[in-house]
């Protein structure tokens, strides 16, 4: 007999913090994205392994917004970001980046967890922001406009100018991220992809740059795609947020509502693994499942299936991701708790 679900009243407030209305058109769309990378092959040189990254993303990045992608290790984050710059192509399924008005394509830029090694240590630190515009062509401005336009983007981002001739690693963790930063804002991206930009710094950095990311969204109407295991960054600075899990993607919708009251049982799992002061430490461990499935062989019906208090018989069958009939922009892939909801 399954416990009762508890169903956290839901009250759709019209203009709620972080509803996500007021976002613009797509800028970017994934339809049913599929990544599996060989793990190994036969003699003919066949795939026979494969890890399934990504299992049927589909998703919609709007201008304007900071969409979140939240889940624990290995779910497929960096995978989707890697899908999103156009540096792994899906297995099956579509990336579209859709032009700007001007008719050119949307330009995607990324921010990575660890300045350290993504940026070049061979050049000093104004070269290594106007990196991304040297490569579109913008050698032809000449070096004294370009050294210009890295000061100009230092300041932006709290750096000063006349630090910029030093090398990467003359700079702290923090400092270094905001070159990261200043390097991806550089060439006026439609979209700044965030992977885990805050969790290789100590914790007093990891507020300075998410405010610094808060305050250039403000200024500049920015859209980012925010990756994160850490839910406390994504509520921070999102608007509208997705939860992934063994490469799909099982709530989507407004933070305020996916984050205040979750629906599917991985992203309830997934708040209360979250330290709150208002409750009790549980005296023993939770026990773990006796294995936790892995991406090679899926599992059948709903992934979380193993892992799920909830679970029924129904849940053999995969779950198709369905809107919230009261509350169309916020969808799960849970038959269990759409039924105990209404
Ligand atoms: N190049 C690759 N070759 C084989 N497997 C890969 C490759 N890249 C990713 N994977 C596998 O795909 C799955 C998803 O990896 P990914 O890095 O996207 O997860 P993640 O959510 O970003 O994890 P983390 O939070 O640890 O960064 C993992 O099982 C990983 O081992
Ligand atoms: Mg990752």
């Amino acid at each position: 007999m399954p416990p009762t679900v508890p169903v956290t009243p839901l009250d759709p407030v019209p203009g709620l913090a972080g509803s996500g209305a007021g976002a613009g058109a797509a800028v970017l769309e994934l339809q049913d994205v599929r990544v599996w990378f060989p793990l190994s092959r036969d003699w003919r040189g066949r795939a026979v392994r494969h890890a399934h990254a990504l299992n049927g993303v589909t998703l919609q990045v709007r201008r304007g917004e900071a969409f979140g992608i939240v889940g624990e290790s290995g779910c497929g984050k960096s995978t989707l970001a890697a899908v999103l710059m156009n540096l792994v192509r899906p297995t099956e399924g579509e990336l579209r980046r859709l032009p700007r008005a001007d008719g050119r394509p949307s330009d995607v830029q990324i921010v990575f967890q660890d300045p350290q090694s993504s940026l070049d240590p061979r050049l000093p630190a104004w070269r290594v922001i106007i990196e991304p515009l040297v490569a579109a062509g913008g050698q032809a401005s000449g070096k004294a406009d370009l050294r210009k336009r890295a000061d100009a983007l230092a300041l932006q981002v709290g750096l000063r100018p006349e630090h910029l001739d030093r090398y990467v690693h003359e700079f702290s963790g923090g400092q270094r991220q905001r070159i990261a930063i200043a390097r991806a804002l550089a060439p006026s991206p439609d979209v700044i992809v965030l992977d885990e930009p805050t969790s290789a710094l100590d914790i007093s950095v990891q507020a300075q740059i998410l405010n610094l990311l808060r305050e250039l969204r403000r200024a500049h109407g920015l859209t980012y795609v925010l990756i994160s295991h850490n839910v406390s960054v994504v509520r921070h600075l999102c608007d509208r947020v997705a939860v992934m899990y063994l490469g799909q993607v099982v709530e989507q919708g407004p933070a305020a509502w996916v984050l205040q009251a979750p629906r599917h049982p991985y992203t309830r799992e997934l708040l209360d693994a979250v330290p709150r002061l208002d409750r009790p430490w549980p005296e023993a461990p939770l026990a773990e499942p006796a294995e936790l499935p892995g991406n090679v062989v899926l599992p059948q019906g709903c992934f979380f299936r193993s892992r799920c208090p909830w679970a029924t018989a129904g849940c053999e069958r995969p779950q198709a991701l369905l809107a919230r009939p009261d509350a169309p922009l916020h969808a799960y892939r849970c038959h269990v708790m759409a039924r105990a909801s209404h």
